[in-house]
């Protein structure tokens, strides 16, 4: 596949959407690689793509919330309350599914993951397809999610057949995820809608739900959005004094800080990070990609303050580490 495959076409894309092909395609948080929700070839085609587990789960994208119903029911009011607060956006919302839902959709779970996405590309695509899509991050498993069409090409090459380009994605990071159990919202992945926002507009606190390693939610592993290289977290006392330790080895580091490099070195491949949550969240894949250099021993990331928007950065950058480094490890090799 050329760079003639990546469009703006989006009549071309619900051609090969109806014919079960795959079509990436941009929305405001991250890509998506798109198959036709009704159509159990098209998204075994993208559980092998992927590199996938078929028992993870798929989330549907649709264009309107009167379409609800026909992937879901029993849903609760409280979800219509988020999805009339927060579609079109990063907001993803877990309902009992649909029996008209093929299970492969759900990884054979009672559950469906719905959501309306903002970009105009995205909803202009649900629109004219007209059904549901279901778009996991165009990576392959466990990979970086892509937050610009380059991204896609690098991970699948000539192995999807349509990318549409809708430049930079604006948030940069997966929405956020909530199921409701006894009718009462909780957060499942943490992301530019906060526990604070959803909280604000039902009147009652609701919590994180952590499922750590629950093998059924991919964006629940510990380890995942991950660079081949291995990245260490640091902390923000130890930071400088670790750089000092490295500016006379022979291996290259890359480094992700708040601050600007404090002296010359040829061994260090350094990016400065915005100190802006939204924009750091914007850049983080993309920053992330460029700091994945094959001669990098490891990288190295200035960790992130604890406050409230930086929660979603602090839970990728997590999981997308090795753990949290200590100065004496680099000395061990690792
Ligand atoms: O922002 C996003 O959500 C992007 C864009 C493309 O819409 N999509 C995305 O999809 O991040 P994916 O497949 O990479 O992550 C989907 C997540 C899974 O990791 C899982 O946590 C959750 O959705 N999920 C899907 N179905 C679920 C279910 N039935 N129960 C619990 N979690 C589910
Ligand atoms: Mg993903």
């Amino acid at each position: 596949m050329g760079n003639k495959s990546i469009n703006a076409n989006i009549q071309q894309a619900v051609v090969y959407l109806r014919a079960g092909k795959l079509v990436a395609f941009p929305t405001e948080t991250v890509y998506g690689l798109g198959a036709d929700a009704q159509n159990v070839i098209a998204i075994n085609k993208v559980f092998t793509v992927k590199g996938r587990p078929s028992n993870h789960p798929l989330i549907v994208h649709i264009s309107n919330i009167a379409e609800l119903d026909q992937w879901a029911i029993n849903i609760p009011n409280e979800a219509y309350i988020l999805a009339q607060h927060f579609w079109p956006g990063p907001c993803t919302l877990i309902l009992q599914k649909h029996h008209n839902v093929a299970p492969e959709v759900t990884g054979y779970q009672p559950t469906i993951a719905l959501r309306i996405p903002r970009h105009p590309i995205a909803l202009e695509l649900l629109r004219q397809f007209g059904s549901g899509i279901v778009g996991p991050s165009a990576n392959t498993y466990g990979h970086i999610s892509p937050t610009t069409a380059e991204h896609v090409i690098h991970d699948f090459n000539h192995h999807i057949d349509y990318i549409l380009d809708g430049g930079h994605c604006e948030l940069g990071i997966e929405s956020s995820i909530f199921c409701f159990s006894d009718n009462k919202p909780s957060m499942l992945r943490q992301g530019s809608i906060t526990l604070t926002d959803v909280s604000r507009i039902l009147g009652y606190p609701i919590f994180y739900k952590s499922l750590t390693n629950s093998s059924r939610v991919p964006g629940s592993l510990s380890s995942h959005y991950a660079p081949k290289c291995p990245l260490y977290l640091v902390n923000k006392l130890d930071f400088l004094p670790l750089i000092q330790s490295l500016i006379n080895k022979v291996e290259t580091y890359s480094v992700l800080s708040f601050s600007p490099p404090p002296f010359n070195f040829n061994n260090l491949h350094w990016i400065q990070a915005p100190s802006d949550p939204k924009q750091y969240a914007k850049l983080l894949y993309g920053v992330l990609r460029k700091l994945d250099l094959p001669q990098s021993h490891v990288i190295l990331v200035e960790d992130v303050p604890k406050h409230t928007g930086w929660l979603a950065i602090a839970d990728r950058l997590q999981r997308a580490s090795h753990g949290n480094l200590n100065m004496n490890m680099l000395d061990k090799g690792q």
